[in-house]
């Protein structure tokens, strides 16, 4: 297997919100990533911190209010130097088999629920530097994957639920959101 092309990238330690369930902009898709400039590049490390502070593996754009198509991961949550992967326009080329496992994400807070996901994939995107990447996953990290570009499709992975759970999750959560005033 070819070697994943992670990114060595510092953070700027700045939080951005996070949206949640109810807010519109996740349930929008995001637009091409035509232009790397020095303000995206920023954005991206403020949200490497986000991830990290909410300890989270996976953040797409459209989460933290931007709406381009591009996502971060980091399976180790920050414990190992050098495990930051962005990418870009990414899309998913090939995949195969399938695979149960459990999934929670930042904009549906306090839920974790099993979801059926492609168990291998193959993606293909730009890197931060411009470059065409690919790589094969498989397992954790190409279930972040499906999870991160789902969001960039206005997807959650609540959408993948029964219609009576998911609206159970939803009730839940709006009245929470109200409580607690997020
Ligand atoms: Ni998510």
């Amino acid at each position: 297997m070819e070697k994943i092309p992670y990114e060595e990238i510092p953070l700027i330690e700045e939080e951005i919100k996070i949206y949640k369930v109810g807010d519109e902009i996740l349930r929008e898709e995001a637009e091409e990533v035509k232009n790397i400039d020095g303000e995206l590049v920023d954005f991206v490390k403020k949200m490497f911190y986000t991830m990290y502070n909410n300890r989270g593996i996976g953040l797409a754009a459209t989460q933290v209010g931007l709406k381009k198509k591009f996502f971060i991961a980091d399976l180790t949550l920050n414990q190992e130097p050098g495990k930051k992967l962005v990418i870009l326009n990414p899309v998913i080329v090939e995949s195969e088999g399938e695979e149960i496992g459990e999934e929670g994400c930042l904009s549906v807070p306090g839920v974790t629920e099993n979801v059926k996901r492609k168990e291998r994939v193959l993606l293909r995107g730009i890197s931060l530097d411009e470059k065409e990447i690919e790589i094969e996953a498989s397992g954790l990290l190409a279930r972040v994957f499906q999870h991160e570009i789902d969001h960039l499709k206005g997807k959650l992975f609540i959408d993948y639920l029964s219609p009576i759970k998911k609206a159970l999750i939803i009730k839940r959560l709006k009245k929470q959101r109200k409580q607690e005033g997020w």
